[in-house]
């Protein structure tokens, strides 16, 4: 299947990589603005064609599917034009920025019948279905804990991170911190309680308590602005599991309450988008419009818990003012 791609920056040089280990994908072409002449792939690879504008990769009769690697803020602009001629969708996490909008993407893709899949590799990972199968070796779930701090401090000020419209903790990081507790629990949540630390605009760190309506509660935090080990902790009545780099798994510890270990490896085939990829191909191939691994409703939960924690944050902060 041959894939245009739509901005040429940081993680589209990782993808150029991913794809050469699905079964049938290829790159053709690549639309950048910025991109110079002489970058080494392009250079390795004269038969990828380069465009300096995304409407004609679009118009380019030889692809068949695009990846969409632009910042957060452009993913929305460029998937419905993709849409328009009617050519599947693989874009970056997030999607988009609100739940109106992955509303907006859903209805033109059952409008135009167009594929469209938001490039979140956990659930893709073999680990992550591992990971569900083995849930009840710990009875019943209690508590889970998921934490992925950065520290983008070193990167430049221009960095999209540091853009009020688009960046921040929550934008950049809540899709894997909250997707991978959405991905393992299926109950409602009924009590959101949050912390946003927000500096010039932007959030740099956020943290939410979460309660389900199956009695059980979740931990989430996410920053720029700070480095953590970025792990998950799932707590069961008979034990718990530690995930390590809990977005990409390749490896978790199951502790039992009779003090027995066992230790589960999962190599991940390619690298960590591979299998997204792999799994959009055959979606595509398929006539899907949607993944049912990760559904166009699943990346809507994860922005209307956002939306939540953002909300609930603003409720804590102006309750402590009228307090004081
Ligand atoms: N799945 C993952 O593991 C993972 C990891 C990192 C990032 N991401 C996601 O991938 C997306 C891109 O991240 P990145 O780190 O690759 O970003 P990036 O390198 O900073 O930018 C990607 C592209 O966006 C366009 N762009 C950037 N700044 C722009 C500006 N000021 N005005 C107009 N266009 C601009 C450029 O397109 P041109 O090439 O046309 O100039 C650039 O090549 C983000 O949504 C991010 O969340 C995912």
């Amino acid at each position: 299947m041959n894939f245009g791609i739509i901005g040429f920056g940081n993680i589209a040089h990782k993808f150029i990589q991913s794809i050469t280990s699905t079964d049938e994908g290829r790159v053709t072409a690549i639309a950048s603005r910025s991109v110079p002449e002489n970058d080494p792939y392009l250079a390795a690879h004269p038969q990828v064609k380069l465009y300096r504008d995304y409407e004609t990769l679009l118009q380019d009769p030889q692809v068949e599917a695009v990846y969409i690697a632009l910042t957060h803020k452009y993913h929305k602009e460029w998937i419905l034009r993709a849409m328009d001629y009617h050519i599947p969708v693989l874009c970056e996490k997030p999607l988009v920025l609100s739940s109106k909008d992955a509303d907006i993407i859903r209805t033109k893709g059952k409008d135009t019948g167009t594929y469209c899949l938001e490039a979140l590799k956990t659930k893709f990972n073999d680990g992550f279905q591992h990971l569900k199968k083995d849930l009840p070796l710990i009875g019943q779930i209690r508590h889970l804990k998921t934490s992925f701090c950065s520290d983008a401090s070193g990167m430049p000020p221009s960095c999209f991170l540091f853009d009020p419209e688009q960046g921040g903790a929550l934008n950049d990081i809540g899709s894997y911190a909250l997707g991978f507790i959405l991905g393992l629990c299926e109950d409602p949540i009924t009590n959101v309680k949050s912390t946003l630390k927000v500096r010039e605009g932007i959030e740099e760190y956020f943290s939410a308590d979460l309660v389900f309506s199956g009695g059980y509660t979740a931990f989430a935090e996410g920053a720029i602005d700070r480095r953590t080990d970025r792990t998950a902790l799932i707590q069961g009545t008979k034990g718990k599991i530690e995930v390590p780099l809990f977005n990409r798994i390749s490896s978790y510890t199951i502790t039992l309450q009779d003090g027995s270990v066992i230790r589960r490896e999962n190599p991940i085939l390619g690298d960590d988008m591979t299998m997204e990829i792999q799994a959009a191909i055959q979606d595509i191939k398929s006539g899907k419009t949607e993944s049912s691994v990760h559904s166009l409703e699943d990346t809507k939960n994860i922005l209307i818990l956002s939306e939540k924690i953002r909300e609930a944050a603003q409720t804590a902060v102006s309750s402590s003012i009228s307090c004081n």
